[in-house]
């Protein structure tokens, strides 16, 4: 069974802030994840002999991923974080005091709540269809870094979560939930590299 190792970027400028979106560089705790996972990713695949690495097309995974050498790494749009539309670059505070019914509605039912010219859950859930068919053709490992909606979706692809928990599953940065698909199911591991 080959491996597919799911992460977030390392912690950005703007989850210290608290905004949503945008396309913010790592901080220094997301610099010290970022050579903490490529340590991680050398030994786990030392014994591969190809493994590849996806990040999204913004700088927080790209980053993310450059201390790890040696894989080659491919770019993916639909890796890119849900988008937030007009809320693009607000704070979750700001959403509800400038837009109530916004916020209201999202959190009445955020797996279909969209994004005003955004995103919803399920239109992330759609645009990683790709993406999973290409995870489940690859033969060798792959290691997968981007944002938590869209790792909230791959994730619950491949644990079986029902699609009415996704929106709600548990993320954390800087920890890496390795998944082996083998004949008899899914085996999952997580491996926190720091706080
Ligand atoms: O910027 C988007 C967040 O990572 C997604 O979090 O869907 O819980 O608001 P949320």
């Amino acid at each position: 069974p080959r491996p597919i190792l799911l992460t977030r970027h390392g912690q950005s400028r703007d989850n210290v802030r608290g905004r949503i979106g945008g396309d913010p560089v790592i901080s220094e705790a997301g610099e010290l994840y970022s050579k903490k996972l490529a340590n991680f990713v050398e030994k786990r695949l030392k014994s591969e002999r190809t493994a590849s690495i996806w990040t999204s097309t913004l700088q927080r995974t790209i980053l993310t991923a450059s201390p790890i050498v040696g894989f080659p790494k491919i770019q993916w749009r639909a890796l890119d974080e849900i988008n937030a539309g007009v809320c693009d670059g607000m704070t979750y505070e700001e959403i509800k005091k400038n837009m109530p019914e916004e916020y209201e509605s999202r959190k009445k039912d955020k797996l279909r709540y969209r994004y005003p010219r955004g995103e919803s859950y399920l239109d992330v859930i759609q645009r990683l269809e790709p993406v999973i068919i290409e995870l489940e053709r690859q033969r060798s490992p792959v290691v997968v870094i981007s944002h938590q909606a869209v790792l909230r979706a791959l994730y619950a692809y491949f644990a079986d979560r029902p699609l009415k928990e996704i929106p709600h599953i548990e993320m954390p940065l800087h920890t890496i939930i390795e998944i082996q698909m083998g004949v008899t199911g899914v085996q999952e591991k997580r491996y926190k590299l720091m706080d």
